[in-house]
Formats: structure tokens, C-alpha cells, sequence
């Protein structure tokens, strides 16, 4: 009796565990803030920024220069250059963008910026 109630507790233990480690499932929110302090600065549209004229350059209006605009943009490619880095852009450690605001601000981007306005 004593054990079958100690199992019972056990298992309930995890459970609640296990629920309280599941990831917050609405972190869009986070994108377009990530964005706006990270990224605007370079990849605004508009004149002035150095990502969207480095952008335009690239592909020469076979693509929009500005990130938001883009609609060909996966979760795994903005998290590739935004950990990695490429050119004059520097790559951004954990410290600053977390894995969960990474998380949200990919999904902004791959989403052309439609998830995260969704929600605001
Ligand atoms: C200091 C300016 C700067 C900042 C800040 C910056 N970038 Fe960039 N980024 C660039 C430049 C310049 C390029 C283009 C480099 C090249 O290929 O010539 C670029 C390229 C990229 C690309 C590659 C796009 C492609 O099609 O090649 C992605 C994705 C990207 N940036 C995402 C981000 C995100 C997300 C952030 C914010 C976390 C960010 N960048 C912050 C300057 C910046």
C-alpha cells in the first residue's frame, strides 16, 4: 500500500516536472522585438541600412532587400547567420539573443514578418 502510494507520487512528480520544462508555446510575441533591437538597425527597409543595401546588391532585385519582405527565408537559415555571422554583420552569442528569442525571431522571419504581427 505504502509503495504503490509512493510510485503514485513519483510518477505525478515528473509529470508536473516535465509539464513545467515544456517551452511557452507563444513566444511570437519576442520576434519583432528581437528584430527591432538587433536587426532594424541594418535590415530596415529604406535607405541607410547597411544589411538592405548589402542584400540589394546580392541579388539585384531578384529578392526584396529588406528582411522583412522576404518570404523565402527559413527558421534555419536566419538562425545559421544570426549564430554565425557573414560579412560586416557580427554573429550574436546566446547572452544577447537567447535560443528562445532566436527561436521567435526566426519564425517572425520565415514567416515575412506575418507571425509576429499577428499577435500584436
Ligand atoms: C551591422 C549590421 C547588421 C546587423 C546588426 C545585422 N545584420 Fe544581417 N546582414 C548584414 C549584412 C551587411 C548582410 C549581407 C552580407 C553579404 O552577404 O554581403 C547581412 C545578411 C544577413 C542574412 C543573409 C541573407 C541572405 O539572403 O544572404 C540574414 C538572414 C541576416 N543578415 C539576418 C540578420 C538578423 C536576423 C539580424 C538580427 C539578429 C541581423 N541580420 C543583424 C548586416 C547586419
Amino acid at each position: 500500500m505504502k509503495a504503490t502510494t509512493l510510485v503514485a507520487g513519483l510518477v505525478l512528480a515528473c509529470a508536473a516536472a516535465l509539464s513545467a520544462a515544456a517551452p511557452a508555446s507563444s513566444t511570437n510575441a519576442a520576434g519583432p522585438h528581437v528584430f527591432e533591437k538587433w536587426c532594424a538597425p541594418c535590415h530596415a527597409a529604406g535607405p541607410g541600412h547597411p544589411g538592405t543595401i548589402a542584400l540589394s546588391a546580392k541579388y539585384q532585385g531578384r529578392l526584396p532587400g529588406a528582411l522583412l519582405e522576404r518570404t523565402d527565408l527559413t527558421p534555419q537559415t536566419v538562425s545559421y547567420f544570426v549564430r554565425h555571422g557573414v560579412s560586416v554583420m557580427p554573429f550574436f552569442r546566446k547572452t544577447e539573443i537567447s535560443d528562445v528569442e532566436l527561436a521567435a525571431l526566426a519564425q517572425f522571419l520565415s514567416s515575412g514578418g506575418s507571425e509576429g504581427r499577428r499577435v500584436q
